[in-house]
């Protein structure tokens, strides 16, 4: 009998493709199959975040209930980024787990498991160890990680301490994944990094020359592939050679995460983001002449340290100039290991915006973005776009796909649409939800 994987994963695209590949290797190298209920399963892992305080204060809550309504002799580890962060730590503060593997050593899974109450966390790096094991179900989508770590240094973020300097995946690597997950049926793939346009800076040894603009365009003649994605995507590598690529290659999907985290450029330039307002916009600008249907979402935080109303007002003008298609927003969080909190700690004329103020800014921020996003989908009835149809909604009896430009469309029918690409007219939009019919078999 196959024993039982049960696996909880919080944060990022990247995170998911490492709880991805934990389930692969446990899968091929120690017959594990998945389970969705904690109670039955032999090893609980949790792939946690830790880019804010609130899920990491969280972990140890949770821990504490799958000790309680686990089988007995089921094991529990910890991975993912607030295991980089707290190494041992959890250990130490919690008897329940049995081995803690940080975000950097996914690959060590098959062994760790077998081991009593140890932490590996180390952020060395090679690229044998970074094995490329085949991954989920479903085929038709793929990810691929073409960089792992961050050489950035924004002032709010931890990801750097949690996931190490940044070290590009040889090219070849790549490829030879893309292909064959192509040669397996997949028809898209996102390509994974923290920062996916600075690739080719650094590799782990020698390897051949290749910007990230080179390598969207090597993979994108690979037969058979029909849709490439990317994320994310820092806004000032976008130079316009990319843009150019962006705009002309007509398998790289026309949605683009672009992170803004403030329109404010005093607080830009305390994020140490490297662009001003001015640049975003430029850029926006730009895409948006060569693309005009293009799908822009974004990263916003509210209240860093120091932010004033005039700095919100002009994330706000941002938000009016642009209209982001998705909106991912936070309060700022003081991390450990960052400089931030340094400087929240060291210098008395830096402050954290009063909470009330930071609730009541993201929720105007969010409330205004709502109001926008409905405006700009009622401009969808009418439209035809391509989709990849993914999944069934068994409750309202609706298959689900995605256009080229991210949307998620619904259609009915009676023949089985997953797997395929049909062209769907937009008849009816619900708030966010779009639906359509199919125009063209
Ligand atoms: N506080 C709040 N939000 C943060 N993010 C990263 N670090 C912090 C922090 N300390 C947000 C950024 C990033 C997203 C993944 O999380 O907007 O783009
Ligand atoms: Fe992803 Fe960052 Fe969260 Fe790690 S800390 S899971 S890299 S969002």
């Amino acid at each position: 009998m196959n024993k039982k994987l049960f696996i909880e994963t919080l944060g990022c695209a990247m995170n998911e493709r490492d709880s991805a590949h934990i389930i692969a290797e446990l899968r091929e190298k120690e017959s594990y199959c998945l389970t969705d209920n904690p109670r039955e399963a032999d090893l609980i892992l949790i792939n946690t975040c830790s880019v804010r305080e609130k899920p990491e204060k969280k972990l140890f809550s949770e821990i504490g209930q799958y000790a309680k309504l686990k089988k007995s002799n089921a094991k529990i580890g910890v991975c993912g980024c607030t295991a980089s962060h707290l190494g041992d730590t959890i250990l130490k503060r919690s008897k329940a787990v049995d081995f803690v593997l940080g975000a950097r050593n996914v690959s060590k899974i098959a062994q760790i498991i077998h081991k009593e109450r140890v932490a590996w966390v180390d952020i060395d790096y090679d690229d044998s160890a970074y094995v490329f094991s085949q991954n989920s179900n479903s085929t038709l989508k793929g990810m691929i990680n073409i960089s792992i770590g961050c050489d950035k240094q924004c002032t709010y973020c931890i990801v750097p301490h949690t996931r190490g300097n940044e070290i590009s995946i040889p090219a070849q690597l790549i490829l030879d994944e893309a292909r064959k997950m192509v040669e397996n049926g997949t028809k898209e793939i996102l390509l994974l990094g923290q920062n996916v346009n600075n690739y080719g800076r650094r590799f782990s040894s020698e390897h051949r020359a290749i910007n990230f603009t080179q390598l969207l365009n090597e993979i994108s003649q690979i037969n058979g592939l029909e849709r490439i994605r990317f994320t994310s995507p820092h806004p000032l590598h976008m130079d316009d050679d990319f843009i150019a690529e962006f705009a002309r290659n007509p398998k790289i999907c026309k949605a683009i995460h672009m992170p803004l985290q403030s329109g404010s450029n005093v607080i830009l330039q305390k994020m140490k983001r490297g662009y001003t307002k001015e640049w975003f916009l430029n850029r926006v600008e730009k895409m948006r002449s060569l693309i005009p249907d293009l799908s822009i979402g974004t990263d916003i935080i509210v209240g860093f340290p120091t932010e004033s109303e005039e700095d919100f007002l002009d994330t706000l003008d941002v938000l009016e100039k642009v209209r982001f298609d998705t909106l991912y927003s936070f309060i700022y969080s003081p991390r450990p290991h960052t400089q931030a909190q340094k400087w929240l700690e060291m210098d008395k004329n830096i402050e954290l915006v009063e909470e009330e103020v930071a609730k009541s800014r993201l929720a105007h921020l969010k409330n205004r973005h709502k109001e926008i996003l409905v405006e700009e989908n009622a401009k969808q009835l009418g439209k035809i776009h391509k989709i990849l149809f993914e999944s069934f909604d068994e409750t309202n009896a609706l298959f689900e796909g995605r256009s080229d430009t991210n949307k998620l469309v619904r259609v009915q029918s009676k023949s089985d649409l997953i797997g395929k690409f049909y062209d769907v007219k937009i008849h009816q939009v619900k708030g966010a939800q779009l639906l359509g019919e199919i125009v063209k078999h």
